[in-house]
């Protein structure tokens, strides 16, 4: 058959292609690039939200967002670090679903080394008064940092999420076949199968 992808009678090479396209969407704008992660509410219940893919390491299985300490997200987290991640790229046809553990990272080496790297426009974003998720008596009824100087004030709020993987869920769309394989390192050995899609 024709058209197919390298990685698409490969079990190696789709999870090859789910860390190369993770790498892709944190490194520039791709379909990769804004996945939805899920926490666990307070309730219990899934709470879900996009988040904007800021690195990825496949040697460490880790990926990481930012986001602020005041955020329903950050406590969700700190209370139950259970996460999962979403991502579908209708170009490349491609979804992965990621489970495992997040971990919050504030006012540490990660944290300074990440807001060093992040761009003055998405600084003054944590210096948002009131804090994300506050009622508002109308909707602009809430302030952002002045400047670039005042936005420095954020990084009190700011917080790396760091998820490590744990459970990577491939699936791959084809007019000849769909191929769909599991990843898995929450075992005592890393695992890897094709499930039916
Ligand atoms: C394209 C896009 C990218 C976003 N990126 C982030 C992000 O990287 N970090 C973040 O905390 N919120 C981000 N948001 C906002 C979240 O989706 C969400 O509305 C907000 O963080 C509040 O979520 P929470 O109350 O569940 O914590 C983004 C929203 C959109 C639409």
């Amino acid at each position: 058959m024709t058209d197919q992808p390298a990685f698409y009678d490969d079990l190696a090479g789709c999870l090859a292609e789910a860390w190369r396209r993770l790498e892709e969407g944190a490194a520039h704008q791709s379909g990769f690039h804004a996945p939805a992660l899920a926490t666990i509410g307070r309730d219990g219940a899934p709470r879900l939200r996009t988040v904007v893919l800021r690195g990825v390491d496949r040697a460490s299985r880790t990926l990481r967002v930012h986001c602020d300490a005041r955020s329903d997200k950050a406590a969700e987290i700190a209370a139950d670090p259970r996460v999962a991640l979403h991502v579908y790229d209708a170009a490349a046809k491609i979804q992965v679903r990621i489970e495992g553990r997040a971990s919050l990272h504030g006012q540490d080496a990660l944290a300074r080394a990440a807001w060093a790297a992040s761009r003055p426009l998405s600084r003054v974003c944590y210096g948002t008064v009131p804090g994300p998720g506050t009622p508002l008596p109308a909707g602009g009824a809430y302030a952002l940092p002045e400047d670039a100087a005042a936005g420095e004030a954020g990084f009190a709020e700011f917080r790396v999420v760091v998820l490590t993987a744990a459970r990577l869920d491939f699936l791959y769309l084809a007019r000849q076949g769909h191929r769909r394989a599991l990843f898995r390192w929450d075992g005592e050995a890393p695992a890897a199968t094709w499930l039916a899609p």
